[in-house]
């Protein structure tokens, strides 16, 4: 069942927008009546995801590692779509490699769009959220507390974003911007679990055994509770970082290892 929220006449912005998770996070305030932009750095997406949206969507091309390109695009989409009341930070890359076969640059890269990205979007949307009532959600993931092999890059990085929507509730409260975190589990159908789980019907058994509540997330579960925290029904959260797993979140190590049992010995 599906909880029904209300966003009309709200603006939420989703960077990372275009596809996958965040996709349908963006589509799912489009269809609860908000006024929605994405944001990625291809114009494929973009105009893909766009015409989604419906008539009150707006897609924007922009790379979250460049501050200037995230200032115009938010400058942009706040001159057509009014301020921000939901900001969503979801861009992230991610690959399968063992550190010491990782070059430094490979490291940076996933550093870079995840984490620093992210400082990026939250510093240059600070000035164009709602004034007193605005929420800002970003999307974590379980490496963020769970040490995952093969996964240095992103679990350093992940760990650096609970801690930065953390400190953001902290410094940003008093201004009425609530900060959260969503660290979804294994989500069917997403790039990530394409490159990051044992594919075929084989593999998804596996992932499915680690998963307490018995099978994958869809995009639905994470865009609902993205719609929670970004309505007045979360009015008093801030500071977290909330799991949308099926309570898998200690367990998914193996999935990462089986991946990488196929994907790594091809290579
Ligand atoms: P995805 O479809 O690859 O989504 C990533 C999005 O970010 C795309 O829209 C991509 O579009 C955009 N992007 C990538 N690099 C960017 C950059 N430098 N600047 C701006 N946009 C950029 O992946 P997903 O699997 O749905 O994952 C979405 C989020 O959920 C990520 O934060 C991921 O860490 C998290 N997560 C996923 C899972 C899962 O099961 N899939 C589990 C836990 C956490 P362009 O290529 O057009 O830029
Ligand atoms: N294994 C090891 N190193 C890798 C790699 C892999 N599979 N893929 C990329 N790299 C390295 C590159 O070799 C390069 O390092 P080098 O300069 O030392 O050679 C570095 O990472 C940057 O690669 P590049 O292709 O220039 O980065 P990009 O900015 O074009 O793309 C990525 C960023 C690599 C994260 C790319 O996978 C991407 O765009 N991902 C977005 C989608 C995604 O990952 N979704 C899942 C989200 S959970």
């Amino acid at each position: 069942m599906n909880v029904q929220f209300d966003f009309s006449g709200r603006h939420a912005m989703v960077f990372g927008g275009t596809t996958g998770i965040n996709l349908g996070i963006a589509q799912a305030y489009a269809h609860a009546g908000a006024r929605v932009t994405v944001v990625s750095r291809k114009q494929a997406n973009v105009d893909a995801a766009a015409a989604t949206l419906g008539e009150r969507g707006l897609g924007l091309v922009a790379d979250v590692r460049d501050e200037p390109a995230v200032a115009a695009a938010l400058a942009q989409a706040v001159a057509s779509q009014g301020p921000i009341d939901v900001l969503v930070s979801g861009a992230a890359g991610n690959f399968l490699a063992p550190a010491a076969q990782m070059s430094a640059n490979a490291f940076k890269v996933v550093v870079d769009i995840d984490l620093l990205g992210s400082f990026h979007v939250a510093r240059q949307a600070l000035q164009h959220l709602r004034q007193g009532a605005a929420s800002l959600i970003f999307i974590t993931a379980p490496q963020s507390t769970v040490p995952m092999a093969y996964q240095a890059h992103v679990c350093a990085a992940k760990a650096g974003v609970d801690q930065l929507a953390r400190v953001l509730a902290l410094e940003w409260g008093a201004l009425g911007v609530r900060v959260n975190a969503i660290s979804p589990g294994p989500i069917e159908g997403t790039e990530g679990m394409r490159r990051l789980a044992p594919q075929g019907e084989e593999g998804a058994a596996l992932v499915r055994q680690m998963v307490p509540l018995g099978r994958m997330g869809t995009t639905g579960d994470i865009a609902q509770l993205a719609m929670f925290l970004g309505s007045d029904a979360a009015g008093y959260i801030s500071g977290t970082v909330i799991a949308c797993d099926g309570g898998a979140q200690g367990q998914l190590s193996p999935m990462i290892l089986a991946a990488a049992d196929g994907a790594l010995k091809k290579t």
